[in-house]
């Protein structure tokens, strides 16, 4: 290639959930494909709640891959990030652009070296599961750049390489994550069960808890608890597949008892096998489940779902507004901010949430009365700051191109970070 023809930059920009299992994925039976030990269900939360944004480019100038994210240059030396370029390098395909007078052949994507530049539009410290969206973008956007013909369920399989919980994001709605029994992991691969319109009654509520103690890493904890805990080999065997059957169902069905019911029963069950590993592992906070838990036996059937990931953050999902209403009078009873917050960043997301709820300002959070659920004799009990915020969310769409230009992270010139 002459020097003039080293001038060319290509970007693609991409869009992509997070998820939240609502049947958990935990051990591994294969720690460098990343394979798991029983499937997984989950539910993809609204974009434009909490997702992160990813662009690449490939030049002929540049010398190295190299990676951004949220504006600090980070390395991707590590064997997951390997494993995901390695395997898009090895799918992509053609690319001819008249335009630009640019022909890449299938060959020459391996000697072109790219840029990353991601983007998370919520705080990474939060613990959102940030890893997920984030190898999720990485495998969708590559691929559109490499013109990789492969279909979501084989991108969803390279994400999972990543981090096993980044297939889910590959979809939209509600997704799986089919454990797979070959030992080359062809066959672990995320489907949709659902998209984002078939159940969009859900309310979903994150309450993003405050004090966050150094928390053991998924990777780390899964591993621990598959060598010493004899509870997740009866989980996965015995437990997770029939739950997995029961889950679809409830899910087909928009049967918010039996959803309920199942995903509060695995999140337990999740942290009952954390207890049971050694050292023991302690991520969630038990007073979030004890007020849901109280206003769902007070009431005829279930109104709110609870789960919890590796950290103390809590994810309610509601049945219909109504619900969400209901629940966020609730939370802000229990879980007031500290006297000088203000409401516009204690609840954050999608606000009209709290207007069902009939809150405006600080002063209607004072207000609230013990929901009837509390018994007189005994007086409630409230955590002043315990939670850091509330997101108020939804079900939703799976990965996008952002044509936008002004969304690309990467300089369309240079193909160095804007
Ligand atoms: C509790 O996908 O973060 O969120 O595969 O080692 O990267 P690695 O782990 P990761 O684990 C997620 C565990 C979980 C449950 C779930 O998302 O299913």
């Amino acid at each position: 290639m002459g020097e003039a023809s080293k001038k060319w930059v290509l970007t693609v920009t991409a869009q992509t959930p997070t998820n939240i299992a609502v049947i958990k994925y935990w051990g591994k039976r294969d720690e460098n494909l990343i394979l798991p030990i029983n499937d997984s269900i989950s539910v993809t939360l609204d974009p434009e709640h909490l997702c992160t944004t990813t662009s690449v480019a490939v030049s002929p100038s540049f010398d190295q891959d190299r990676m951004w994210l949220n504006g600090k240059e980070f390395s991707l030396a590590g064997g997951r990030y390997q494993r995901c370029l390695k395997e898009i390098r090895s799918r992509a395909c053609d690319y001819v652009d008249e335009k630009k007078g640019v022909k890449i052949t299938k060959k020459e994507w391996e000697n072109l070296h790219v840029h990353i530049a991601s983007y998370n539009n919520f705080p990474t410290a939060a613990g959102l599961a940030s890893s997920a969206a984030g190898f999720a973008c990485l495998v969708f956007a590559l691929a559109k750049l490499m013109n990789v013909k492969d279909d979501l369920g084989t991108l969803s399989s390279i994400a999972r390489q990543g981090s096993g919980s980044a297939c889910r994001s590959l979809y939209g709605g509600f997704a799986k994550w089919i454990m797979g029994k070959n030992d080359n992991g062809s066959d672990s691969i995320a489907v949709q069960l659902a998209d984002e319109k078939h159940w969009d009654d859900l309310v979903i509520v994150i309450a993003v808890v405050s004090s966050r103690q150094k928390e053991t890493s998924s990777t780390t904890g899964m591993r621990d608890s598959v060598e010493t805990s004899m509870l997740i080999q009866h989980r996965a065997k015995e437990v997770v597949p029939k739950r997995i059957v029961e889950m679809e169902e409830a899910i087909k069905n928009r049967d918010f008892p039996s959803f309920s019911r199942l995903a509060c029963a695995d999140s337990n069950q999740f942290h009952a096998v954390c207890l049971d590993t050694l050292p023991p592992i302690f991520y969630m906070n038990d007073t979030i489940i004890s007020c849901v838990e109280k206003w769902n036996r007070s009431e005829e059937s279930p109104q709110v779902a609870y789960t919890f990931d590796a950290g103390p953050n809590a994810v309610l999902i509601a049945r219909n507004r109504k619900a969400a209403a209901l629940l966020l009078q609730r939370l802000l009873f229990f879980f007031p901010p500290h006297s000088d917050a203000d409401l516009s960043s204690y609840v954050i997301g999608d606000k009209s949430i709290l207007q069902d709820a009939g809150v405006k300002d600080m002063k209607d959070v004072e207000a609230l009365p013990p929901p009837p659920e509390v018994s007189d004799k005994i007086p409630a009990q409230q955590y002043k700051g315990d939670v850091s915020y509330f997101i108020c969310t939804r079900p939703g769409k799976g990965p996008v191109v952002l044509c936008d230009e002004s969304k690309a992270l990467l300089n369309p010139e240079t193909g160095y970070p804007k």
